[in-house]
């Protein structure tokens, strides 16, 4: 699970402001973005981390057509988020945060598609009722308040540079898929040497986004949307999975639920 120590007060003053000094020794203010996201959306994450579809996939339970379909909503997903931020690449809002090289996932997606459905697997995928809402919902943020960008942004992103490496280790033993990488290029930032360093990077980014504390609190609103719409991606794929006939093998990690997410 994402719970850390508390904070524990480092004793600094900032023109009044708290200064707390994180397990890692960072220099962090409760109103810094970063430690509002944080906090705001923890029982967003529990729930997240304890909904079935999630579960089931830790532990190795996962059908190759569900992985395919999951693949493909998330391509949808990538595809819109990327294409509102490139739009906006140069908003005082985004700019700090844009990284395309070190995040950007839409081609990674594409290289898996291809794997899992072949060379015409765009003809083969759609868009899912249930992940439509998510998509339509990033066009909006894009079109009528780019800002909120950050929020979708944090979501994926630092999830991915978070839990990326397990769920990869545990799809590639589940579904026998090859060393090589080949289908997982979602999971594989090659741009990025140490996502614990670029975590970090990118936290510090957000928190020197100029932003009012209300739209601060309208970024921590929009991520706990942004989990909401994750959810309803993954309740779609556990309801398809009940009817489609496939063998699974648990091929989970074998270890502890805490202690396979140490560390992230
Ligand atoms: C962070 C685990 C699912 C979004 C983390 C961290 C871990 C973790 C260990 C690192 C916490 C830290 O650095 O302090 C898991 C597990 C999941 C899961 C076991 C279940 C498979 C998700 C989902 C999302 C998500 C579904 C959203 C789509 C995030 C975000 C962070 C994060 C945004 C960054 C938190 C922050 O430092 O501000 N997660 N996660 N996670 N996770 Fe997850």
């Amino acid at each position: 699970t994402k719970t850390k120590a508390e904070p524990k007060s480092s004793g600094v003053t900032n023109g009044g402001a708290r200064i707390v000094v994180d397990g890692d020794d960072e220099v962090l203010s409760p109103t810094d973005l970063s430690e509002m996201l944080a906090e705001g959306t923890k029982d967003s994450h529990d729930k997240a981390e304890n909904c079935q579809f999630v579960k089931d996939f830790l532990r190795g339970r996962i059908k190759r057509e569900l992985f395919k379909r999951g693949t493909a909503a998330l391509y949808f997903v990538y595809a819109a988020m990327e294409e509102e931020i490139e739009k906006n690449e140069d908003h005082p809002h985004i700019a700090p945060i844009y990284f395309p090289a070190e995040l950007h996932r839409r081609e990674a997606l594409a290289q898996d598609l291809e794997y899992f459905y072949g060379e015409d697997w765009e003809s083969q995928i759609s868009l899912s009722a249930g992940t439509k809402p998510y998509v339509d919902r990033i066009h909006e943020v894009g079109q009528r308040d780019p800002v909120l960008l950050v929020a979708h942004s944090y979501t994926r992103y630092m999830g991915d540079l978070s839990g990326g490496q397990i769920l990869k280790k545990v799809a590639q033993r589940a579904l026998k898929l090859p060393s090589t990488g080949e289908g997982l290029n979602f999971y594989q930032f090659e741009g990025i040497h140490s996502q614990k360093g670029f975590k970090q990077l990118y936290r510090s980014r957000m928190n020197e986004l100029e932003l009012d504390a209300e739209t601060k609190e309208r970024i921590v609103g929009e991520s706990n949307r942004a989990f909401s719409f994750n959810m309803m991606v993954f309740t779609e794929l556990e309801e398809i999975g009940k009817t489609i006939k496939e063998e699974v093998q648990d091929a989970g990690l074998g270890h502890s639920h805490a202690e396979i997410m140490e560390g992230g």
